[in-house]
């Protein structure tokens, strides 16, 4: 079904539909040049020595708990409210994930939570910088301190957002990307780790390339380790590369349009917008609010040719995460809440204050 009011449009310009041209005519299809040059423009907008691109968040969290050599028998604590792929990256490596519940006002990990489900079997923590709203560094790097954690962040939806003036990707051992086409910087599927660590960086090129890697003394690369094909290629790293020429301008506009969407809201007391953390900034990947009657209310709003959505999901409640090798730990209020009410809304580059005015009045009509 196509809506008259979408939830987002990827962003096709001219300069796209170049360079992919150029890939085309270049004949070169696979992960090459472009793809480093992708690599580069991430690596350089958040300031970091590494970004290694994959095919999706998901292939990049895998890789980066390989890399960090975790496996059977470790234990790696995921917040309940977030994509699945958090969790059963954690379960492909072997490797037992440990769900704990969600702040029910920022809808990310419940810090105190997460300390507590610390164990011996403990090696890493997955926070998700869920819709872009940014993850509490100040907590984060106290807890790695006190229990010697290592931080994997999931930051499928947080391009371009940043916590005390440093962005998202700068902050934790490595941080996960997803350019799926639900993000403003997509590339249909694709993702990408970003590090300051030189061996992790290689080691995960190493590990998406079929294992090969660098040889001392030889001509040739070498087979050096088990690996896959992760690679993302150049036809699809220069939509992304061309759309990262206009990230700024990308990011302001969504934070016009969030800003816009707070003002109609404003004084609306059936409908709640979480809270973004302090001093951070949200990338609003996702302009989610808490709505009465959720299911109903998003049924009606589809009727009417606006596109919404529920936010994400409550992992307990779900068989995957209901097995052997998956600890459940106590309740999930706040998840179950973020579950039964968010709703996400539309908002993508070229949407107008009309359209936003109509998704507010219709909203508030349903929520009556
Ligand atoms: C929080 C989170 N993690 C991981 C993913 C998976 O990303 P991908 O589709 O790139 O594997 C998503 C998907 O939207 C997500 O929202």
């Amino acid at each position: 079904m196509s809506y008259r009011i979408p939830l987002i449009k990827p962003f096709i310009n001219d300069r796209v539909k170049e360079l992919v041209d150029e890939v085309l005519d270049s004949g070169f299809l696979t992960e090459g040049p472009v793809t480093r040059q992708f690599e580069e423009s991430v690596a350089s907008y958040i300031g970091v020595p590494h970004a290694i691109a994959f095919t999706s968040c998901t292939t990049g969290i895998e890789t980066a708990l390989r890399v960090a050599g975790i496996g059977a028998g470790d234990e790696v604590i995921v917040p309940d409210y977030t994509y699945p792929a958090t969790a059963n990256a954690v379960k492909i490596v072997g490797a037992v994930p440990v769900i704990v519940d969600v702040d029910p006002q920022t809808l990310l990990m419940d810090y105190d939570k997460m300390e507590e489900a610390v164990s011996a079997n403990t090696k890493a923590v997955i926070p998700v910088s869920l819709f872009g709203n940014p993850l509490d560094f100040d907590r984060l790097m106290m807890a790695k301190e006190r229990y010697g954690l290592l931080i994997i962040e999931d930051a499928a939806c947080a391009l371009g957002s940043s916590f005390k003036g440093r962005k998202t990707g700068g902050w934790s051992d490595m941080t996960v990307f997803s350019f799926h086409p639900r993000k403003f910087i997509t590339t249909g599927e694709g993702g990408m780790v970003t590090t300051q660590n030189a061996q992790w960086a290689e080691a995960m090129h190493q590990y998406k390339h079929f294992g090969m890697g660098k040889s001392v003394g030889r001509e040739e690369m070498l087979f050096q380790d088990t690996g896959t094909n992760y690679k993302m290629s150049n036809l699809l790293a220069a939509v992304g590369l061309a759309q990262m020429e206009k990230i700024d301008d990308l990011l302001n506009e969504r934070m016009l349009l969030a800003e816009n969407y707070r003002k109609l809201l404003h004084g609306n007391q059936k409908i709640r917008i979480p809270e973004t953390t302090g001093n951070g900034m949200h990338s609003y990947q996702s302009f989610a609010v808490f709505v009465p009657d959720r299911d109903r209310v998003m049924r009606q709003m589809r009727a009417e040719g606006i596109e919404v959505q529920i936010g994400t999901y409550a992992l307990h409640q779900h068989p995957a995460f209901q097995q052997r090798g998956v600890r459940l730990r106590g309740q999930y209020p706040g998840s179950i809440r973020a579950w039964e009410e968010t709703l996400v809304l539309p908002m993508f580059h070229s949407m107008t204050s009309a359209g936003q005015t109509e998704v507010v009045q219709k909203l508030t009509l349903c929520v009556e």
